[in-house]
Protein backbone atom coordinates (compact mmCIF):
# COMPACT_ATOMS: atom_id res chain seq x y z
CA UNK A 1 0.00 0.00 0.00
CA UNK A 2 1.61 3.46 -1.07
CA UNK A 3 0.86 6.65 0.30
CA UNK A 4 1.26 8.63 -2.74
CA UNK A 5 -2.36 10.11 -4.53
CA UNK A 6 -1.34 9.09 -7.57
CA UNK A 7 0.53 6.05 -8.72
CA UNK A 8 1.74 4.78 -12.35
CA UNK A 9 3.21 1.32 -12.79
CA UNK A 10 4.85 0.32 -15.49
CA UNK A 11 2.76 2.41 -18.12
CA UNK A 12 2.82 2.30 -22.07
CA UNK A 13 1.15 4.87 -23.52
CA UNK A 14 1.02 6.47 -27.54
CA UNK A 15 -1.49 8.28 -29.29
CA UNK A 16 -2.82 6.78 -32.44
CA UNK A 17 -3.02 8.33 -36.25
CA UNK A 18 -6.61 8.41 -35.80
CA UNK A 19 -7.33 8.78 -31.89
CA UNK A 20 -10.13 10.02 -30.78
CA UNK A 21 -10.15 13.48 -28.82
CA UNK A 22 -8.46 13.33 -25.40
CA UNK A 23 -11.13 12.12 -22.99
CA UNK A 24 -11.72 9.66 -24.97
CA UNK A 25 -10.17 6.43 -24.10
CA UNK A 26 -8.13 5.23 -27.11
CA UNK A 27 -8.10 1.35 -27.78
CA UNK A 28 -6.35 -0.31 -25.02
CA UNK A 29 -3.85 -3.54 -25.63
CA UNK A 30 -2.86 -1.92 -29.42
CA UNK A 31 0.95 -2.72 -30.37
CA UNK A 32 3.02 0.36 -31.25
CA UNK A 33 2.53 0.97 -35.12
CA UNK A 34 3.04 3.49 -37.80
CA UNK A 35 1.69 6.69 -37.10
CA UNK A 36 1.78 5.96 -33.78
CA UNK A 37 3.74 8.51 -30.91
CA UNK A 38 4.75 6.81 -28.04
CA UNK A 39 4.94 9.17 -24.95
CA UNK A 40 5.67 6.78 -22.58
CA UNK A 41 7.08 3.41 -22.03
CA UNK A 42 7.76 1.37 -18.74
CA UNK A 43 7.01 4.18 -16.83
CA UNK A 44 6.66 3.82 -13.02
CA UNK A 45 6.41 6.68 -10.52
CA UNK A 46 4.66 8.31 -7.92
CA UNK A 47 3.15 11.37 -6.88
CA UNK A 48 2.78 12.40 -3.98
CA UNK A 49 0.48 14.31 -1.87
CA UNK A 50 0.95 18.01 -1.82
CA UNK A 51 1.96 20.94 -4.53
CA UNK A 52 3.39 19.48 -7.46
CA UNK A 53 4.75 20.77 -10.16
CA UNK A 54 5.11 19.30 -13.95
CA UNK A 55 7.90 20.91 -16.13
CA UNK A 56 9.27 20.34 -19.35
CA UNK A 57 10.14 21.01 -23.01
CA UNK A 58 6.72 21.16 -25.52
CA UNK A 59 6.15 17.62 -26.01
CA UNK A 60 7.44 15.96 -23.64
CA UNK A 61 4.40 14.47 -21.84
CA UNK A 62 2.88 16.80 -19.54
CA UNK A 63 -0.26 17.34 -20.81
CA UNK A 64 -0.43 13.20 -21.12
CA UNK A 65 0.76 12.76 -17.61
CA UNK A 66 -1.66 15.31 -16.51
CA UNK A 67 -4.21 13.09 -18.04
CA UNK A 68 -3.24 9.73 -17.17
CA UNK A 69 -3.05 10.64 -13.96
CA UNK A 70 -6.34 12.22 -13.92
CA UNK A 71 -8.58 9.07 -15.36
CA UNK A 72 -9.16 11.02 -18.81
CA UNK A 73 -6.54 9.03 -20.89
CA UNK A 74 -6.13 5.58 -19.78
CA UNK A 75 -2.69 3.59 -20.27
CA UNK A 76 -1.90 0.94 -23.06
CA UNK A 77 -0.04 -1.18 -20.69
CA UNK A 78 0.33 -0.99 -16.79
CA UNK A 79 -1.94 0.77 -14.60
CA UNK A 80 -2.50 4.11 -13.07
CA UNK A 81 -3.60 4.26 -9.11
CA UNK A 82 -5.63 6.89 -7.93
CA UNK A 83 -6.23 6.87 -4.41
CA UNK A 84 -5.36 3.24 -4.19
CA UNK A 85 -8.26 2.99 -7.17
CA UNK A 86 -7.20 1.68 -10.73
CA UNK A 87 -8.47 4.26 -13.77
CA UNK A 88 -9.67 1.62 -15.75
CA UNK A 89 -12.39 1.74 -13.51
CA UNK A 90 -13.51 5.27 -14.84
CA UNK A 91 -13.21 4.27 -18.24
CA UNK A 92 -16.67 4.55 -19.02
CA UNK A 93 -17.46 7.76 -17.38
CA UNK A 94 -18.25 9.88 -20.63
CA UNK A 95 -21.09 7.92 -20.81
CA UNK A 96 -22.27 6.84 -17.82
CA UNK A 97 -22.46 10.45 -15.25
CA UNK A 98 -22.70 8.40 -11.86
CA UNK A 99 -19.60 7.42 -13.05
CA UNK A 100 -18.36 10.44 -14.05
CA UNK A 101 -19.25 12.19 -10.82
CA UNK A 102 -17.26 9.82 -8.58
CA UNK A 103 -14.80 10.24 -10.75
CA UNK A 104 -14.78 13.91 -10.95
CA UNK A 105 -14.77 13.67 -6.87
CA UNK A 106 -11.66 12.04 -7.00
CA UNK A 107 -10.08 14.62 -9.46
CA UNK A 108 -11.32 17.88 -11.57
CA UNK A 109 -9.12 18.37 -14.34
CA UNK A 110 -8.57 22.10 -15.90
CA UNK A 111 -7.82 21.32 -19.56
CA UNK A 112 -4.99 23.25 -21.04
CA UNK A 113 -7.34 24.29 -24.36
CA UNK A 114 -10.40 26.12 -21.83
CA UNK A 115 -13.38 25.96 -23.63
CA UNK A 116 -16.31 26.06 -21.70
CA UNK A 117 -19.48 28.05 -22.63
CA UNK A 118 -22.50 28.33 -20.32
CA UNK A 119 -26.33 29.67 -20.11
CA UNK A 120 -25.94 30.87 -16.54
CA UNK A 121 -23.66 33.45 -15.26
CA UNK A 122 -20.88 33.26 -13.69
CA UNK A 123 -22.14 34.18 -10.30
CA UNK A 124 -24.75 31.96 -10.25
CA UNK A 125 -22.09 29.04 -11.24
CA UNK A 126 -20.07 29.93 -8.44
CA UNK A 127 -22.42 29.28 -5.77
CA UNK A 128 -23.83 26.02 -7.36
CA UNK A 129 -20.61 24.48 -7.95
CA UNK A 130 -19.98 25.29 -4.28
CA UNK A 131 -23.47 23.79 -3.22
CA UNK A 132 -23.35 20.80 -5.00
CA UNK A 133 -19.57 19.79 -4.85
CA UNK A 134 -17.89 17.78 -2.16
CA UNK A 135 -16.64 19.94 -0.01
CA UNK A 136 -17.33 18.90 3.88
CA UNK A 137 -17.34 22.43 5.50
CA UNK A 138 -19.00 25.15 3.10
CA UNK A 139 -19.06 28.29 4.40
CA UNK A 140 -19.73 31.66 2.22
CA UNK A 141 -16.63 33.60 3.11
CA UNK A 142 -14.61 31.26 1.01
CA UNK A 143 -16.25 32.50 -1.93
CA UNK A 144 -16.01 36.17 -1.14
CA UNK A 145 -13.06 35.02 -0.81
CA UNK A 146 -12.67 33.83 -3.89
CA UNK A 147 -13.96 36.76 -5.58
CA UNK A 148 -12.29 39.01 -4.56
CA UNK A 149 -8.62 37.39 -4.78
CA UNK A 150 -9.41 36.35 -8.63
CA UNK A 151 -11.07 39.99 -9.40
CA UNK A 152 -14.52 38.02 -10.23
CA UNK A 153 -16.99 40.28 -8.60
CA UNK A 154 -17.17 43.19 -11.51
CA UNK A 155 -17.74 39.66 -13.82
CA UNK A 156 -20.43 37.91 -11.52
CA UNK A 157 -22.97 38.53 -14.02
CA UNK A 158 -21.33 37.86 -17.09
CA UNK A 159 -21.70 34.19 -18.99
CA UNK A 160 -18.35 32.22 -19.92
CA UNK A 161 -18.15 33.08 -23.14
CA UNK A 162 -18.66 36.76 -22.50
CA UNK A 163 -15.26 37.06 -20.60
CA UNK A 164 -11.90 37.47 -22.18
CA UNK A 165 -9.37 34.45 -21.78
CA UNK A 166 -7.66 35.58 -18.35
CA UNK A 167 -11.49 36.53 -16.82
CA UNK A 168 -12.24 33.01 -17.83
CA UNK A 169 -9.05 31.13 -17.00
CA UNK A 170 -9.64 32.77 -13.41
CA UNK A 171 -13.37 31.84 -13.15
CA UNK A 172 -12.29 28.15 -14.05
CA UNK A 173 -9.15 28.25 -10.79
CA UNK A 174 -12.37 29.78 -8.93
CA UNK A 175 -14.69 26.88 -10.38
CA UNK A 176 -12.06 24.11 -9.35
CA UNK A 177 -11.66 25.09 -5.63
CA UNK A 178 -15.47 25.34 -5.45
CA UNK A 179 -16.08 21.73 -6.54
CA UNK A 180 -13.72 20.17 -3.90
CA UNK A 181 -12.31 17.04 -5.34
CA UNK A 182 -9.61 15.16 -3.41
CA UNK A 183 -7.16 16.42 -6.68
CA UNK A 184 -7.28 18.86 -8.79
CA UNK A 185 -5.17 18.46 -12.50
CA UNK A 186 -4.26 21.83 -13.93
CA UNK A 187 -2.95 22.20 -17.35
CA UNK A 188 -1.34 25.88 -17.87
CA UNK A 189 -3.84 26.87 -15.49
CA UNK A 190 -2.40 31.03 -15.85
CA UNK A 191 -0.74 31.38 -19.09
CA UNK A 192 -3.19 34.34 -19.51
CA UNK A 193 -2.90 36.03 -16.87
CA UNK A 194 -1.09 38.86 -15.61
CA UNK A 195 1.83 38.56 -13.70
CA UNK A 196 0.44 39.90 -10.31
CA UNK A 197 -2.40 37.58 -11.04
CA UNK A 198 -0.59 34.55 -11.40
CA UNK A 199 1.43 34.95 -8.06
CA UNK A 200 -1.97 35.60 -6.36
CA UNK A 201 -3.77 32.51 -7.74
CA UNK A 202 -0.94 30.17 -6.81
CA UNK A 203 -0.43 32.05 -3.30
CA UNK A 204 -4.29 30.76 -2.58
CA UNK A 205 -4.02 27.42 -4.63
CA UNK A 206 -0.93 26.64 -2.17
CA UNK A 207 -2.90 28.00 0.96
CA UNK A 208 -6.16 25.64 -0.12
CA UNK A 209 -4.33 22.31 -0.85
CA UNK A 210 -2.76 22.99 2.74
CA UNK A 211 -6.13 23.94 4.44
CA UNK A 212 -8.10 21.83 3.06
CA UNK A 213 -6.34 19.01 2.36
CA UNK A 214 -6.01 18.80 -1.72
CA UNK A 215 -3.24 18.04 -3.50
CA UNK A 216 -2.49 20.23 -7.02
CA UNK A 217 -0.67 18.80 -9.63
CA UNK A 218 0.02 21.54 -12.32
CA UNK A 219 1.77 22.38 -15.38
CA UNK A 220 3.54 25.79 -16.04
CA UNK A 221 5.49 26.93 -17.95
CA UNK A 222 7.41 30.12 -15.50
CA UNK A 223 9.89 28.26 -14.19
CA UNK A 224 9.80 31.01 -11.00
CA UNK A 225 6.38 29.86 -10.10
CA UNK A 226 7.34 25.97 -9.83
CA UNK A 227 10.19 27.15 -7.73
CA UNK A 228 8.24 28.88 -5.30
CA UNK A 229 4.97 27.05 -5.49
CA UNK A 230 5.64 23.51 -5.45
CA UNK A 231 6.25 20.91 -2.51
CA UNK A 232 7.58 18.86 -5.32
CA UNK A 233 8.66 18.28 -8.97
CA UNK A 234 7.98 16.64 -11.86
CA UNK A 235 10.74 17.33 -14.34
CA UNK A 236 10.33 15.85 -17.90
CA UNK A 237 13.72 15.27 -19.50
CA UNK A 238 11.76 14.12 -22.77
CA UNK A 239 11.61 10.64 -24.41
CA UNK A 240 9.06 9.69 -21.63
CA UNK A 241 11.80 10.21 -18.95
CA UNK A 242 10.24 11.84 -15.65
CA UNK A 243 12.18 12.63 -12.36
CA UNK A 244 10.11 13.45 -9.48
CA UNK A 245 11.80 14.68 -6.28
CA UNK A 246 11.28 17.90 -3.85
CA UNK A 247 11.64 21.04 -5.41
CA UNK A 248 14.35 22.53 -2.96
CA UNK A 249 16.18 19.42 -4.27
CA UNK A 250 15.44 19.13 -7.78
CA UNK A 251 15.38 22.69 -8.74
CA UNK A 252 19.01 23.51 -10.05
CA UNK A 253 20.12 24.82 -12.51
CA UNK A 254 21.93 21.56 -14.19
CA UNK A 255 18.65 19.41 -13.55
CA UNK A 256 16.93 22.53 -15.49
CA UNK A 257 18.99 23.33 -18.44
CA UNK A 258 19.79 19.02 -18.67
CA UNK A 259 15.78 19.09 -18.84
CA UNK A 260 15.21 21.63 -21.39
CA UNK A 261 18.76 21.55 -22.95
CA UNK A 262 19.37 25.57 -23.18
CA UNK A 263 20.81 27.36 -20.73
CA UNK A 264 18.98 28.92 -18.31
CA UNK A 265 18.66 32.96 -19.31
CA UNK A 266 17.41 32.09 -22.79
CA UNK A 267 15.03 29.68 -21.63
CA UNK A 268 13.36 32.77 -19.38
CA UNK A 269 13.09 34.04 -22.97
CA UNK A 270 11.32 31.50 -24.24
CA UNK A 271 8.84 31.52 -21.13
CA UNK A 272 7.49 34.55 -22.78
CA UNK A 273 7.70 33.90 -26.08
CA UNK A 274 5.50 30.18 -25.01
CA UNK A 275 2.87 32.39 -23.56
CA UNK A 276 2.47 34.91 -26.21
CA UNK A 277 1.56 31.71 -28.94
CA UNK A 278 -0.47 30.07 -26.12
CA UNK A 279 -2.76 33.29 -25.98
CA UNK A 280 -2.63 33.66 -30.21
CA UNK A 281 -3.63 30.00 -30.26
CA UNK A 282 -6.42 30.83 -27.99
CA UNK A 283 -7.98 33.60 -29.83
CA UNK A 284 -7.84 31.23 -33.29
CA UNK A 285 -11.05 29.45 -31.26
CA UNK A 286 -14.44 30.25 -33.30
N1 LIG B 1 -4.11 13.93 -29.49
C1 LIG B 1 -2.85 13.64 -29.85
N2 LIG B 1 -2.60 12.84 -30.94
C2 LIG B 1 -1.35 12.54 -31.32
N3 LIG B 1 -0.24 12.92 -30.64
C3 LIG B 1 -0.40 13.70 -29.57
C4 LIG B 1 -1.71 14.11 -29.10
N4 LIG B 1 -1.55 14.88 -28.02
C5 LIG B 1 -0.22 14.97 -27.80
N5 LIG B 1 0.47 14.25 -28.72
C6 LIG B 1 1.95 14.06 -28.76
O1 LIG B 1 2.34 13.48 -27.52
C7 LIG B 1 3.55 14.05 -27.05
C8 LIG B 1 3.32 14.65 -25.65
O2 LIG B 1 2.41 15.73 -25.77
P1 LIG B 1 1.87 16.56 -24.52
O3 LIG B 1 0.73 17.37 -25.02
O4 LIG B 1 1.60 15.64 -23.40
O5 LIG B 1 3.14 17.47 -24.17
P2 LIG B 1 3.28 18.72 -23.18
O6 LIG B 1 4.49 18.47 -22.36
O7 LIG B 1 2.00 18.95 -22.49
O8 LIG B 1 3.57 19.91 -24.20
P3 LIG B 1 3.22 21.49 -24.07
O9 LIG B 1 4.27 22.09 -23.18
O10 LIG B 1 3.34 22.00 -25.48
O11 LIG B 1 1.84 21.64 -23.54
C9 LIG B 1 3.97 15.06 -28.11
O12 LIG B 1 4.89 14.44 -28.95
C10 LIG B 1 2.69 15.36 -28.86
O13 LIG B 1 2.97 15.70 -30.18
MG1 LIG C 1 0.65 20.51 -22.48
Amino acid sequence: MSHNPVELRNVDFFYTANDPAPGVPPAVGLEAAEGVTQVFSDLTLGLPAGVISLVGQNGSGKSTLLLLAGARLFPAQGTVTLLGIDTREFLNAAEDPELEERRNELVSFVYQNMEFETEEPIGELMEFVYENGFHRDKNGSFLQELRGTLELEHLLSKRTQQLSKGELQRAIVAFSMLYGSHIIMMDEPVFALEDYQKHRVFEMLVDFAARTGTSIYYSVHELELTRKYSDYMALFHGQGMVEVGRTEDLYSKEKIEEAYQVPMDLLYKKEGLYRESLLKLSRQKP
